[in-house]
């Protein structure tokens, strides 16, 4: 039976509650309560199973915070079934539901992790909104974290800032990703009430956006950003228009609409690969020309149409098949082939005149990506210091309306719905729409 605290008391959000304390818990000497103050005006109501609620002060000593309330303390309850306590001025060990990586595989629903504290440059965000991206679903199939937060993307309010952070402040509406499922560092991860965003790696939210559609925007961003703009070529700083062509395979992907706008913005010609249904939808982010991806002469259309000059391509789709089909669609002068997954090696040797490449979005947070196989990356400070130029540019595209959302389908429930959602997208019943779950309303 857990301790509760009694809400009246206590601050109503975060919810605090003292996961340590479990009336009949075997090992009693362990128990104790983790305050972030000192308190010396300590009640603890408790109830058993014969009387009703009562209450007694406890006198718990002046020590350095944090301090604990030791089953000592308790001995007088020792029937309680459960147990209130308030203090004026302490604040418990603050705790709240997540989603994390499961012992057996996915995700479950756990009650009172520990809210993670901000470190410097980083801030702690009441989430009000995730968005769901194949990501997610991967990655506990692939690597597997065990007790991990998981999810990326989120929005919310920030609730407290971290030691040298400028931008943000209390109460400010922000949008951020983050890498979950990272098992060095289980503290990262969106899929929870609260989150940590790290200050350079976030936007405002305009006026104009609810945190629904803002929470869209941060996996995105960082993926078709670092994989544009991050492999040799491409120039986000670049003023007015070229003729120079980009194709997006993929174009009605999240990643692709993102994409397209972006090259759109910095100046070149987006061209994409999509079904002939989302034509109209990929053309209004900016591309010039659609291709669909089913003809097996698509490679050839976009060689004629670019007039075999094409040399950019951004394969956000990532399979032997659509990598065979950029090849054949890059010009006879070769180019530059930048993925989203692990290269076919069948398809990768097959021009010599193509420098392929693959990039993960969690390298923009430029401390390396920890998991093992291909998938591992070193620290590369670049791709942070890109990130941050890139979120600041970002904040400006989103006040002045020059980016908007991939469109989107908004599932109902909580936290403990989203890997059913996650379910569907993995069985491929979502099409160019990206899934997002308001936690606290739009
Ligand atoms: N490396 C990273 O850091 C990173 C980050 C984010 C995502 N990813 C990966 O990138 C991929 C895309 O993710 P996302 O969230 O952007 O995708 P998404 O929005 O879930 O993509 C769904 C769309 O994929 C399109 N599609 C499927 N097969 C295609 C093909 N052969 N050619 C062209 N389009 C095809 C479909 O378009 P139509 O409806 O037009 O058929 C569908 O609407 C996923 O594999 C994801 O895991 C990697």
């Amino acid at each position: 039976m857990d301790l509760l605290c009694r809400a009246s008391d206590l601050r109503p959000t975060p919810p605090y509650r003292l996961p340590s304390f479990r009336a009949g818990h075997a090992d009693r000497t362990h128990r104790r309560a983790q305050f972030l103050d000192t308190s010396l005006d300590l009640t603890v109501g408790f109830r058993t199973l014969q009387s009703p609620l009562q209450t007694k002060s406890v006198e718990i000593g002046l020590y350095q915070p944090p301090c604990y309330l030791s089953f000592f303390h308790l001995l007088h309850f020792s029937q309680a079934i459960n147990f209130c306590i308030s203090t004026s001025h302490s604040i418990l060990m603050p705790t709240m539901n997540a989603l994390v990586g499961a012992e057996s595989g996915g995700y479950c629903l756990v009650e009172h992790v520990e809210i993670p504290a901000p470190r410097p440059g980083s801030m702690l965000v009441r989430v009000h909104a995730v968005a769901l991206n194949p990501r997610d679903a991967k990655i506990v199939d692939f690597s597997n974290a065990t007790g991990s937060l998981g999810g990326c993307d989120f929005a919310g309010t920030v609730e407290r800032v971290g030691e040298g952070v400028a931008r943000f402040k209390e109460g400010d509406r922000v949008l951020a990703v983050t890498f979950g499922s990272d098992p060095f560092d289980k503290t990262q991860g969106a899929f929870a009430e609260y989150a940590l965003a790290e200050e350079d790696i976030s936007c405002h939210i305009p006026e104009s956006f609810s945190f629904t559609q803002a929470c869209s925007i941060g996996l995105s961003m960082a993926t078709a950003g670092l994989a544009l703009f991050q492999a040799p070529g491409l120039e986000l700083s670049m003023q007015g228009g070229t003729t120079e062509f980009v194709l997006v395979s993929g174009g009605a992907t999240a990643t692709g609409t993102m994409a397209t706008q972006l090259l759109k913005m910095a100046g070149y010609t987006p061209i994409v690969t999509c079904s002939p249904a989302n034509n109209s939808l990929c053309e209004s982010y900016g591309a010039a020309a659609c291709f669909d991806y089913h003809s097996p002469a698509c490679g050839a259309d976009i060689r004629v149409h670019t007039d075999n000059r094409l040399r950019y391509v951004l394969d956000c789709v990532t399979d032997a098949a659509t990598m065979k089909m950029c090849y054949g669609a890059i010009g006879s002068l070769g180019g530059s082939y930048v993925a989203l997954e692990t290269l076919a090696t069948t398809v990768k040797y097959t021009r010599r005149d193509v420098r392929a490449d693959w990039f993960l979005a969690d390298a923009i947070m430029g401390d390396g990506v920890h998991m093992t196989g291909t998938y591992g990356r070193p620290p590369s400070p670049e791709h942070r210091r890109f990130g941050k130029q890139l979120f600041s540019l970002a904040e400006n595209w989103l006040q002045n309306g020059s980016i908007r959302t991939h469109p989107l389908e908004v599932q109902n429930g909580g936290l403990a719905d989203l890997p059913k959602a996650m379910d569907d997208m993995k069985l491929g019943k979502v099409h160019a729409k990206k899934l997002v779950m308001p936690l606290l309303g739009h």
